[in-house]
């Protein structure tokens, strides 16, 4: 044993690490684990498995992989063998060449450039320019750990180094999520949180950007804007005038805007499409397209699903080139990302053309994925609706429900007397007696005195089926209980 005690303790530790919270992993979530482990004890319970609908990781609940994705990563990681392997398509080999040969010793084992691998760059910004009608440059994007990491080494740029009222604000929307409060919790920055409007199917209302931007002035130093679109955890795709609305705003007070598009392939609603805010913003012309833009795209979400590669990019555009310099030196003292997250990300911007051996597959695999998931999204969307006590806005895009309950007033006395949000009451007693696991509204803002839950439409159709029929007797049941 130790003749010291500990150097950290809980007291001496850093106190804005203790104040981070991320609701998606919370204890809810460890509930869950245990109660596996409880079944698979043999424990007798009203279900027999725990349905994981807490987190938005598609092939932890049952989404297969893209053939030509795995290949082109199998391919990259083990070229001696596979590049000659005729199981493998001249598509996906030329894919993998094409990679190793931007790497160094042509191996995904050699750290690559900071900001990525060139060539990959090269491919983003065709993508994008291809997706915009505008033109892309590839030194303005660099490759990261997953979204998070991008959006975790922006954020820190736009940070002042003061404290109290000096302090960066950050304007976010509420409900968000939870990597947004838990990282400005962690660099000790102010959250500037704007309501969604939930009656608008969670429109971003330009008075309400405004009322809490006034309200956080005397309190910080408000410095950029957080958009996710698609949202999550609420699922609504943003109009082109919407962000337009956005784009003046963040003009008239000076903000930076950091756009959230990781669920840029994710829209189902008729009427509903995805429009990015670099593409706005440049076609909104002269006054406008010199502004301070970061977006964030990952290979977790849209029909990939390839969260465990944790490959991503931020592009940023219009930065100064001395600040420019600074982002590079800081990536730099991380070295890289992962390369193969960086060549599956690689993969996703430049899949497979038609006249391609494997066209045919991957576009039906795609398809396949996204048909299910817009399926998904309006059975959640009416079942929801369907059930008494509870309001669903249409999940137009993402992968998220976010459907509002309304609690009687002797469940919110039970939830007190036990201590806890009366979301979070509903929502352990819901895994507690069906085995379907959901996050509490309150783990990602609402409005005071209104109940949510974030539930995922990830779960297989015919599974989510049967969770929706154990949700709903759930519901009723708990209901008539407390009325
Ligand atoms: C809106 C949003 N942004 C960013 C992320 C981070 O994803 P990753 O770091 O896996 O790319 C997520 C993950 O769920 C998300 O929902």
């Amino acid at each position: 044993m130790s003749v010291r005690g500990k150097v950290l303790s809980v007291e001496n530790m850093n106190p804005f690490v203790k104040n981070m919270e991320y609701a998606v992993r919370g204890p809810i979530v460890i509930r869950a684990g245990e109660i596996e482990q409880e079944l698979s004890k043999g424990l007798k319970k009203n279900f027999t498995d725990v349905i994981r609908a807490n987190i938005g990781d598609c092939h932890a609940t049952g989404q297969k992989p893209l053939t030509f994705l795995r290949q082109v990563a199998a391919i990259c990681t083990y070229p001696d063998v596979l590049l000659k392997d005729p199981n493998f398509p001249s598509d996906a080999k030329d894919r993998a060449q094409r990679i190793l040969d931007g790497c160094g010793g042509k191996s995904i084992g050699a750290y690559s450039d900071s900001s990525g691998v060139r060539v990959i760059r090269e491919d983003i910004a065709r993508y994008i320019t291809e997706r915009d009608g505008q033109a892309s440059d590839p030194d303005d994007i660099f490759l990261s750990t997953g979204a998070s990491d991008g959006i975790k080494i922006i954020m820190k740029l736009l940070m002042t180094g003061q404290p109290g009222k000096e302090r960066a604000g950050v304007m976010i929307p509420i409900p968000q999520y939870p990597l947004y409060t838990a990282t400005i919790a962690e660099y000790n920055a102010y959250p500037i949180g704007y309501y969604l409007n939930e009656d608008k199917n969670w429109a971003l209302d330009v008075n309400e950007l405004k009322r809490s931007i006034d309200e956080a002035k005397p309190n910080c130093k408000p410095r950029a804007i957080v958009i996710i679109n698609p949202g999550n955890p609420t699922g609504q795709v943003l109009t082109k005038e919407n962000i337009q609305d956005v784009i003046k705003f963040a003009k008239e007070q000076n903000l930076f805007i950091m756009a959230d598009e990781v669920y840029q392939h994710n829209v189902y609603a008729k009427g509903s499409e995805f429009f990015s805010f670099k593409k706005i913003l440049t076609e909104m012309g002269p006054e406008y397209n010199n502004m301070e833009l970061a977006s964030f795209m990952s290979t977790s979400k849209g029909y990939m699903g390839e969260c465990g590669f944790r490959g991503g990019y931020c592009e940023v555009i219009n930065l100064d080139p001395a600040v420019r310099a600074m982002l590079l030196k800081s990536i730099s003292a991380k070295l890289c990302s992962s390369i193969s997250g960086q060549a599956v990300m690689g993969v996703v911007v430049n899949p497979p053309k038609p006249g391609e051996p494997s066209y045919d597959i991957f576009q039906k695999e795609k398809s396949t994925v996204l048909g299910q998931l817009a399926e998904k999204a309006t059975m959640v969307t009416e079942t929801f609706n369907s059930i008494e006590g509870i309001t669903c806005n249409e999940v137009q895009g993402a992968m998220y429900a976010f459907p509002q309950i309304k609690l009687p007033q002797k469940l919110l006395e039970a939830a007190k007397a036990k201590g806890q949000a009366p979301d979070a009451f509903y929502c352990f007693n819901l895994l507690e007696e069906t085995g379907i696991c959901v996050v509490p509204g309150s783990g990602f803002g609402q409005v005071e005195g209104t109940y949510h839950f974030r539930t995922t439409i990830l779960p297989p159709v015919e599974k989510l089926r049967e969770m929706l029929g154990r949700f709903k007797d759930f519901h009723l049941k708990f209901m008539a209980k407390y009325s």
